[in-house]
């Protein structure tokens, strides 16, 4: 059985069949979903979804791109939703410098408030890094609070020894499984079994042989079987493996 470490299941885009698509997934080998907050609507959505459903769990945070307008006001709420017994971190947080749906510094000046958050209440974080590698890699140091995961990761096979060495985990989506994804594959093989998860990122970055296509958590196979050929391991014993480090990372006990 799978775990899915990263999707946003409360997405517009499930709206019309919501229900049916969580019906499935067990049926297509997913046991465990964590869905993730990416702004303070989504987060509420997030903790209603974990109540909704027994193998949902839940994260709430506010991604780079919607900073713009947060209070300190929202940190409190963010802090209150972690009082439910299912949300498990604090994500999506982090930088995105493709995007610039915020500027940088006030990007910046959230990520360091939302790791502070994490670490206050001692709960792990998500963070999205798109390419803004080298200033979330600095912003973490400056924290001096490891216990992370670098989602849909996009750095070198270097940066999974530097990432790998502050203790944090790494996760990969959909394109570790595009043809033209040599750099992915490469940090995907440098990422040691206990450090390593596994994710859809859903609705978005759906895997080949659906690249295009609306993604969901049952596609988190995808992912598992490229990986594993990467590794040179077997389907189970990958599943296997990122389940137990999702379930050890975000302290779940099944
Ligand atoms: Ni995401």
């Amino acid at each position: 059985m799978l775990f899915d470490t990263h999707a946003h299941l409360d997405d517009a885009r499930f709206d019309e069949d919501r229900e049916s698509v969580i019906a499935g997934l067990k049926d297509a080998g997913v046991s465990l979903v964590v869905n993730i907050g990416a702004d303070m609507e989504s987060s509420a959505a997030s903790v209603a979804l974990s109540k909704k459903y027994d193998f949902i769990y839940a994260a709430v945070g506010v991604h780079p791109d919607e900073t713009g307008a947060l209070t300190e006001a929202d940190m409190e709420t963010l802090a209150a939703y972690t009082k439910e017994d299912k949300v498990v971190a604090i994500g999506e947080i982090g930088l995105d410098y493709h995007n610039m749906g915020a500027e940088k510094e006030v990007q910046k000046t959230w990520f360091r408030r939302q790791l502070l958050l994490a670490k206050e209440l001692s709960l792990p974080y998500i963070v999205h890094d798109r390419d803004a590698h080298a200033d979330v890699l600095e912003i973490i140091k400056e924290s001096g609070y490891y216990n992370g995961v670098m989602h849909c990761y996009s750095g070198s096979a270097e940066m999974v020894r530097e990432v790998v060495g502050l203790g944090m985990m790494i996760s990969f989506a959909g394109p570790v499984t595009f043809k033209n994804a040599a750099k992915t594959k490469d940090a995907a093989l440098a990422v040691p079994l206990d450090h390593l998860m596994v994710e859809t990122d859903c609705p978005y970055l759906s895997p080949e042989p659906h690249r295009g296509k609306r993604n969901d958590s049952s596609r988190v196979r995808f992912v598992a079987e490229e990986i594993a050929r990467i590794k040179g391991i077997s389907l189970e014993e990958l599943a296997k493996i990122t389940k137990e480090n999702g379930k050890r990372f975000f302290r779940i006990s099944e």
